[in-house]
């Protein structure tokens, strides 16, 4: 099943700037429509230095803030940032409470910058076992955001794929038990409309930071056809121009959804 936005038309669009420096902004061919991204690293990123993990997660808000910067001048039309897993509550109660903290320092104090720059904020993850200070946050920004047109910001908080894909499920047999749906129309699209994701089309790209090679519970349902860049460094360390070589890295893909390529056709219509 293709991704509904999928790959833009190709223009040029010189990677040399007039000094002769090198251009950190990607070719417009190069650029997913979706990329989702699993910040990790923070924690070795501090102790490689030392430092508390605290102060990986603050410089991995440091990093986050260039990443939403660079989507918007990529001109890419969803990010989504998995910022706090639902199994990240078995980490060590200061650092959870740190991590609370970051989110709320993230939109207090860039929610009214996010706003001007017309980001959409929309956010993924279970609210019920939330601080009511931390859920009123999260419904402020996504209301105070929610008629922009620019990039949507999708921060996955408090938030597992499995954990929704069964609130979906949950949702689909009371609606059953209701009479509001046949058990025998259940099909990808109703299930799809009842995950957090409902309305986004799916992840073209799924960046990871820190060598790791695996989703851990993140957008599992949308990633069917997604692409995936590992990079070796920690979040920290992710910047524009890491950004924008994982985007190449994705163009160069051959994307199939299942199917032939072009060239394998090609190749089957001559034999
Ligand atoms: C993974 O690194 C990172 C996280 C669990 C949190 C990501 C948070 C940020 C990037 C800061 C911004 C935060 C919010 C809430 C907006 P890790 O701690 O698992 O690193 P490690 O695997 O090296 O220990």
């Amino acid at each position: 099943m293709p991704t509904a936005a999928g790959h833009r038309a190709i223009t040029t669009a010189s990677m040399l700037t007039a000094e002769g420096g090198l251009e950190l902004r990607p070719r417009l061919s190069e650029i997913p429509a979706h990329v989702g991204v699993i910040m990790d690293g923070n924690g070795r990123w501090a102790a490689s230095r030392g430092l508390p993990r605290i102060e990986g997660h603050r410089r991995g808000l440091e990093a986050l803030r260039e990443t939403v910067r660079a989507a918007i001048d990529f001109g890419l039309d969803y990010l989504t940032v998995y910022s706090f897993s639902m199994e990240n509550w078995n980490r060590p109660i200061e650092e959870v409470t740190d991590l609370m903290g970051l989110l709320k320092r993230f939109i207090r104090n860039d929610l009214k910058d996010l706003h001007k720059a017309g980001v959409k904020v929309r956010v993924i993850g279970a609210r019920d076992n939330l601080k009511p200070d931390i859920r009123a946050l999260l419904v402020e920004a996504e209301d105070m955001t929610r008629a922009n047109t620019g990039l949507t910001l999708i921060v996955a908080f408090n938030y597992g794929s499995r954990q929704e894909i069964a609130a979906a499920a949950r949702a689909l047999a009371e609606d059953v038990l209701a009479g509001r749906v046949k058990a025998s129309d259940i099909d990808e699209t109703l299930l799809a409309q009842r995950l957090d994701t409902a309305g986004l089309p799916d992840p073209d790209l799924i960046i990871r930071t820190s060598g790791e090679q695996r989703l851990s519970n993140f957008l599992m349902w949308q990633a069917a056809y997604s692409e995936f860049v590992f990079l070796p460094m920690h979040w920290p360390d992710f910047d524009r121009r890491a950004f924008a070589s994982a985007l190449h890295v994705f163009s160069e893909r051959e994307r199939r959804f299942g199917g032939v390529t072009a060239r394998g056709q090609a190749d089957k219509v001559k034999s």
